[in-house]
């Protein structure tokens, strides 16, 4: 009977032990924003979050206001919904809210790569050395001849390229500005004489090729990995082809290649030379791969879907583009060399880059995490302070709370491919309860984790709009088809990517 009471008492401490983990117990304190634990414990509110963190946000916030709390899979997040407030969390010291934590443990989870201390600060060097300035000319040439190489080798003769040719226009741009990108970040395959260079070209196109393919294997079950919610089998299946990278992509093998970028060579040198094992470099590499190409593709697929739909748009752009490219004295000819765009020719163009401002405002939703190292006030823009508790963290979904809020952006669900543009040519203020909303877009993030590669991303895809739009006719296959609605289950996670694919048709212009 005593035996039967110890171990009754036993599971009884368990159980309760497991709730108080789990923050069943957990009760809102004074000053605490609203608390939202869910139904299930541990889980709170993750399933409902999951399935569409867009329409539970919004629910939350129409129920608590713009700021508040909730249980996501044992961790509390403070949401954080006012923009004018971004500027208190954005800048707030390392100290205080902390932002590898959650970083570190992602990247682990889906890359197995265990950051050392320095690795932030070694891709932040190297990012300002060579995807800026002088670093983003180097970088911009190499992207102009990968383009080169993945758009326009396949179309053979001038009279080839004449004639339509039909794809998924999400599979066409993803694919060329993916590819692109790898040759132009990881080299090309190094060759000695002039009819090795052809050979050579030949093998960075089919290799590109392959590279994308596995890639893409990998991106499509990266959301469910990143929250681990993958099957059994895809687990495997997201095991193997990690594995593949990392050998693909391995210290050794890249270096085989011509033209690595300095990029990635100065990165991979620098944590070499803190002492990482050569196996940890190898994952560093993959994850460089996500992070430079998982998202321009796709945000180029959108920028050249809204041109599509907007003739206005599409005219506009393509009589500023017309306008840079003979200004550059360069002509379009049938059987000439492709053109050289220019990172010069790519800094004069603003109706070009509202119009991708635009897109990123509509396509890119990431979802900004830093832990709260100490207890501490988060003040409001509007006076109000709250109390955040250690351990917790705080997140911020800009695509919901700016990007889609109608008083900054008035018909936000409308591509307006000149939002971002005064009528003199000078750059929009966006306003918020009659005061200046200084986070009004934020597709890179803010503060210390905003995304360094973000000029060399903008022109990745600018290039490849000058490209499509100088030298290809496009149209879409059924003339009356919708933009596609958002993969919402990649909120959080970047640019998003359509739910579906469209058909479109394209070929050589002359
Ligand atoms: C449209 C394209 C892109 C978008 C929208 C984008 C967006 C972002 C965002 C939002 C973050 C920060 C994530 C966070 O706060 O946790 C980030 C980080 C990062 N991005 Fe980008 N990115 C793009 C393209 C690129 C490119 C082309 C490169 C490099 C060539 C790049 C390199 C990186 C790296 C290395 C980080 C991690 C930085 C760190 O250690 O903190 N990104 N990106």
């Amino acid at each position: 009977m005593a035996l039967c009471e110890a171990i009754l008492c036993a599971l009884l401490a368990v159980v309760v032990g497991g709730l108080y983990l789990a923050g069943a117990f957990r009760k809102r304190r004074a000053n605490e924003p609203p608390l939202a634990k869910g139904s299930i414990p541990w889980l709170g509110c993750a399933l409902d979050f999951r399935r569409d963190g867009v329409d539970f946000l919004r629910r939350m916030q129409k129920q608590h206001g713009d700021i508040f709390t909730v249980l996501l899979g044992g961790d509390y997040f403070t949401f954080l919904m006012d923009p004018l407030s971004f500027g208190t969390v954005v800048k707030e010291a390392r100290a205080k809210l902390d932002f590898n934590e959650y970083a570190h443990e992602l990247v682990n989870k889906v890359f197995g790569y265990e950051p050392s201390q320095t690795t932030h600060k070694i891709v932040e060097s190297a990012s300002t050395k060579h995807l800026k300035g002088s670093g983003l000319v180097v970088m911009t040439q190499a992207m102009m001849d990968g383009l080169r190489t993945v758009m326009f080798h396949s179309l053979g003769s001038a009279e080839g390229g004449k004639r339509w040719r039909q794809d998924g226009l999400f599979h066409y741009c993803y694919n060329a500005v993916f590819r692109a990108g790898y040759l132009a970040l990881y080299g090309n395959k190094s060759h000695e004489s002039a009819t090795d260079s052809q050979e050579a070209k030949k093998d960075d196109f089919q290799h590109s090729e392959e590279v994308y393919n596995e890639f893409r294997k990998y991106d499509q079950l990266f959301p469910r990995l990143a929250t681990s919610t993958l099957s059994f089998g895809k687990r495997k299946e997201a095991e193997h082809l990690k594995r593949l990278f990392w050998d693909l992509l391995s210290v050794k093998n890249v270096y085989q290649k011509d033209n690595i970028s300095r990029w990635v060579s100065d990165q991979e040198q620098q944590l070499a030379e803190e002492g990482m094992p050569e196996y940890m470099r190898d994952r560093f590499m993959f994850l460089l791969l996500w992070a430079a190409q998982g998202n321009t593709g796709p945000a180029s697929f959108w920028l050249l879907l809204h041109l599509m739909k907007n003739p206005e748009a599409m005219e506009d752009v393509g009589k500023e583009v017309d306008r840079v490219v003979k200004e550059s004295g360069q002509e379009v000819k049938p059987g000439r060399e492709v053109i050289n765009i220019t990172k010069e020719m790519l800094t004069d163009t603003p109706v070009l880059d509202s119009a991708v401002e635009e897109t990123l405002r509509l396509a890119a939703a990431p979802l900004l995490i830093r832990a709260v190292v100490d207890d501490m006030k988060l003040k409001m823009n509007d006076g109000r302070e709250y109390a955040l508790r250690k351990g917790d963290r705080i997140g911020i979904f800009p695509y919901l709370a700016a990007h889609m809020d109608p008083e900054i952006h008035p018909q936000p669900h409308v591509f307006k491919y000149d939002r971002f543009l005064n009528q003199n040519g000078t750059k929009k203020e966006f306003y918020k309860n009659g005061e200046k909303v200084k986070y009004f877009t934020m597709p890179w993030g803010a503060g210390t984790s905003m995304c360094p590669g973000r000029f060399f991303a903008v022109n990745e895809m600018k290039l490849f709009a000058f490209l499509m739009l100088t030298y290809f006719e496009v149209e879409l296959v059924n003339k009356d088809e919708e933009v596609p609605p958002l993969d919402k289950t990649r909120y959080g996670f970047g640019v998003m990517q359509p739910a579906y694919d469209v058909q479109f048709r394209y070929r050589l212009r002359c």
